[in-house]
């Protein structure tokens, strides 16, 4: 099966949990996109009503208009009934990477503030570690003094081998920083052994640094996570 088709096996499956009358938080990527797309069939269907959803993105944002869903925001509903989201990379602890996308600080902003938060997934984002797969732990960093936030960083992980990092930048365009929602910047931290130690403490340290906005690392917030397997069935973690 291909792996857009388990996306959306994923992403139906959590739509399944959405009722009448919910505040949604509606995550970002191309997982995410095809429950958007089931919400607002179900909503045009008549079958949800009263839905309201909040973007974790502005794509998202203009993806939830364009098929018919509801918006509100944080500030109008501080608390959220459920949030479906997709993600990098699931430990077995329902840790998880997100951001490579770039929509990290809105994403753990509305899904920490989620009653439910359920993520979607196809089978190859699971990991034993996080940052296993070797992919980035993407890091959200203000724009003044970048490099000098960048070099903190270094610094704090310079002792674990195979360690690296790099600023994202636009694809194409090495000397374009990628700019995020909030109008920061991404540094991208690459383990390549996976992440190793305490994860709590490893996201205080990165958070104690000044300039650092948020980081990737979603610790403890996913209630659920939803796992569509090659072979066409679904497994539930909780
Ligand atoms: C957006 O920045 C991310 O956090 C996404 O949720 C994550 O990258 C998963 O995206 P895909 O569903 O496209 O893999």
């Amino acid at each position: 099966m291909a792996q857009d088709d388990l996306k959306r096996i994923a992403a139906h499956r959590a739509v399944d949990l959405v009722e009448s009358g919910m505040v949604l938080g509606l995550g970002t990527g191309s997982t995410a996109v095809h429950a958007l797309d089931r919400l607002g069939e179900l909503i045009r269907r008549g079958v949800l009503r009263d839905i309201v959803g909040i973007p974790t993105s502005k794509k998202t944002e203009a993806h939830a208009r364009s098929v018919g869903i509801p918006l509100t925001d944080l500030n109008a509903n501080p608390v959220v009934d459920l949030s479906i989201d997709g993600a990098d990379e699931v430990d077995p602890h329902l840790n998880l990477v997100k951001g490579r996308g770039g929509s990290l600080l809105r994403e753990k902003m509305i899904e920490g503030a989620s009653r439910r938060f359920v993520v979607i997934v196809d089978e190859t984002k699971m990991v034993n570690r996080l940052g296993g797969s070797g992919l980035a732990v993407p890091v959200e960093v203000i724009p003044f003094g970048w490099n000098f936030t960048m070099g903190k960083l270094r610094r704090l992980f310079d002792h674990v081998e195979g360690f690296d990092l790099k600023l994202r930048t636009e694809a194409g365009d090495e000397k374009a920083p990628s700019v995020t929602d909030n109008s920061n910047y991404v540094v991208d931290l690459f383990f390549e052994n996976g992440i190793r130690g305490d994860l709590e403490e490893i996201s205080d340290a990165i958070l104690k640094i000044v300039g650092v906005v948020e980081h990737g690392m979603f610790l403890g917030l996913a209630t659920s996570v939803i796992i569509a397997r090659k072979d066409g069935g679904v497994t539930v973690m909780k």
